[in-house]
């Protein structure tokens, strides 16, 4: 009752303030678009899940049982569990980024990292300023049952998780906990005792208990000891690489690994999913015994994980991801001052049927009226093996790139009759006149880069003494966790010259100190009282950023 009336009232919030932006300056709208990005380009948030048996970490799977899908999908029960929905605070937060050490969330890997921060880690390659960390944890969760599950459809995914700043209460169960101790934290996060077994059942369909972590409850099995020893993972049902209902049918038929070891083991303490599931005598699981009522049941009860958010979040609504997007697009000044809008549009055959040839789009203006017609280059499909399997959970997908000059007044494009984006001609960074000068350490890594930044003012907005006010948003090392904190730091920058009906500013910013481990996208807008550019992409990774490399800033 309490979580549908936060929802409610986040998306009434929304509607209100449709350009809100949360304390890292980012809209939903911005946030939504970043997740249906990453979905749309094989080899990104699919890569370290693709196959359901893959270990980002190169853990041999036969020797340590380390599965990344596993890890993620079991980040976000550590996660979600120590919520007070009462209280309004807790839930998918990623305050378990603070919390890798607690026993309570034991999970070593074979390379004797905490679980927690090897899932962040391989959340950071793909982070910037648009994802949260708990959006992130969200999506991994998405990205999981894709890999995991050819024939689930997307698991209700909202975006716009704000991150805690510190870690939150003790209060995951524990296999040793007694029931009433984990019938009242998941009580605590809103759960009823049936939804408690329905959220067992669904996330110990994948993965496995590690010798490393619960000598005590793998045991000596001698099939299981391998070398090196205290290696070695039991898995919880036959099928450890398939989302499925294995697990639930093999405890119910004493078949198989007969439920896993959190059922079988010796010793009795450690038996809490066999606690759990005959609590309503076996009511619940036999509910979600069929394939088909297993992954029903399981996609509402990790919908309601997803979910569970601080009070005051606003959530957007699902992403889908929707039949046409851009993954990228820009504004730029040609050497003569003409305004270009380039970028890539895409398109996927699961929501949109057959690719058509070419994508068709019109510019418009704020009156409605079309500015401009245009038609992309050919559709390109794009390559969907993913370590070496097909991952296609949106079908084929086909990216168009276009290039336009574009007329004055434009302040739309509307994509195919069906996607629109925001173009703001008024004010916009510069890329094709920005630059990045990336120094090396001398122990050959990368050090902190600097950016020279230009950006075009339509020079009747602008004043005799204008400066602009540049945004630079950087992921900052936080204590205690290896998520990144998103930070902000401001530059000013000063008339150079003018160019067709624009004047520039130019200005320089260097990274305050060193990003945290494994991140590296930057992005900048500038600002002139009122009105703020478009973000875009600061980095040297290529083919997102259009800014020049340069090794003396003070001559490019
Ligand atoms: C009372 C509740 C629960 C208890 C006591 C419990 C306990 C455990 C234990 C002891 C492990 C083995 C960890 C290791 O050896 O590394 C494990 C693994 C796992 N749990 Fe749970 N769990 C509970 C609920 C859940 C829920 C609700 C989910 C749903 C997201 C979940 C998802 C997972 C997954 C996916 C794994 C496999 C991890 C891997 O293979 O690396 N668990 N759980
Ligand atoms: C069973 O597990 C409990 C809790 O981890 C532990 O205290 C106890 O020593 C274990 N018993 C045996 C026989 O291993
Ligand atoms: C529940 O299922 C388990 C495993 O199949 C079985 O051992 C137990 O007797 C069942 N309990 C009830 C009350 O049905
Ligand atoms: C767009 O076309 C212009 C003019 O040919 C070219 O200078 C510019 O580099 C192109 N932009 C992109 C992103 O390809
Ligand atoms: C996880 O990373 C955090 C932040 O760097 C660190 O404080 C913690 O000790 C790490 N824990 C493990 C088990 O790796
Ligand atoms: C956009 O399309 C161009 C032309 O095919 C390609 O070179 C570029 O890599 C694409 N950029 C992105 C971000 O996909």
């Amino acid at each position: 009752m309490r979580l549908l009336s936060v929802v409610a009232l986040s998306l009434h919030f929304r509607g209100l303030l449709s350009q809100a932006l949360d304390a890292n300056g980012v809209s939903l709208d911005e946030k939504v678009l970043a997740i249906e990005r990453l979905l749309m380009t094989p080899g990104t948030i699919d890569f370290p899940v693709t196959p359901c048996d893959f270990n980002l970490n190169s853990a041999p799977i036969n020797i340590a049982g380390d599965q990344t899908a596993a890890q993620w999908v079991r980040t976000v029960f550590h996660d979600f569990i120590t919520a007070d929905v009462k209280a309004g605070t807790g839930g998918l937060d990623a305050s378990i980024g603070f919390e890798a050490d607690r026993d309570e969330n034991l999970g070593i890997t074979f390379k004797g990292n905490s679980f927690i921060n090897e899932t962040i880690i391989g959340f950071n390659l793909f982070s910037e300023v648009y994802i949260s960390t708990a959006d992130f944890i969200a999506l991994g969760l998405a990205a999981s049952l894709n890999a995991c599950d050819s024939g689930t459809p997307i698991v209700r995914l909202r975006a716009g998780r704000i991150d805690a700043t510190r870690e939150g209460p003790l209060g995951v169960p524990k296999p040793e906990d007694s029931l009433t101790s984990a019938t009242d934290a998941f009580a605590k996060a809103g759960f009823s005792n049936t939804e408690m077994i329905q959220a067992v059942a669904c996330g110990h369909s994948i993965g496995s208990v590690h010798k490393i972590d619960f000598p005590q409850i793998v045991g000596n099995d001698p099939t299981l000891d391998v070398s090196p020893p205290g290696t070695g993972a039991d898995t919880f049902d036959s099928t450890p690489f398939k989302f499925d209902n294995t697990q639930v049918q093999e405890y119910l038929t004493g078949t198989g690994k007969r439920g896993g070891p959190l059922v079988t083991t010796q010793n009795v303490t450690m038996q809490s999913d066999l606690r759990i599931f005959k609590s309503d005598n076996n009511a619940t699981v036999k509910a979600m015994s069929s394939a088909a009522s297993f992954r029903n049941t399981c996609l509402t009860i990790f919908a309601k994980m997803l979910d569970t958010v601080p009070a005051g979040t606003a959530l957007s609504n699902p992403v889908s991801p929707r039949p046409w997007i851009t993954k990228e697009t820009h504004l730029d000044l040609s050497p003569s001052g003409v305004v270009q809008y380039s970028g890539n549009i895409s398109t996927q055959s699961k929501a949109a049927g057959t690719a058509p040839g070419t994508a068709s789009y019109v510019y418009l203006t704020s009156s409605g009226s079309t500015a401009k017609s245009g038609q992309s280059q050919a559709g390109r499909l794009q390559n969907t093996n993913v370590n070496g399997v097909i991952s296609e959970p949106y079908g084929k997908i086909t990216d168009y790139s276009f290039n336009d000059t574009i007329p004055a007044g434009v302040t739309s494009i509307k994509i195919q009759n069906s996607y629109t984006e925001n173009i703001n001609m008024n004010i916009f960074v510069v890329p094709s006149q920005s630059f990045i000068k990336q120094p090396t350490n001398p122990d050959g890594s990368g050090g902190i880069a600097s950016y020279l930044v230009r950006a075009a003012l339509l020079t009747s907005l602008s004043t005799s003494s204008a400066t602009l006010t540049g945004t630079f948003y950087f992921p900052s090392v936080q204590p205690n966790s290896v998520a990144p904190k998103w930070t902000r730091t401001t530059f000013t920058l000063t008339k150079e010259k003018t160019l067709g009906s624009y004047t520039i500013f130019k200005g320089q910013v260097t990274e305050p100190g060193v990003h945290a481990t494994g991140t590296g996208l930057h992005h900048v807008d500038v600002q002139f009282s009122s009105m703020r550019s478009a973000k875009v992409l600061a980095s040297s990774f290529t083919p997102r950023s259009f800014f020049g490399k340069c090794a003396d800033l003070t001559k490019c």
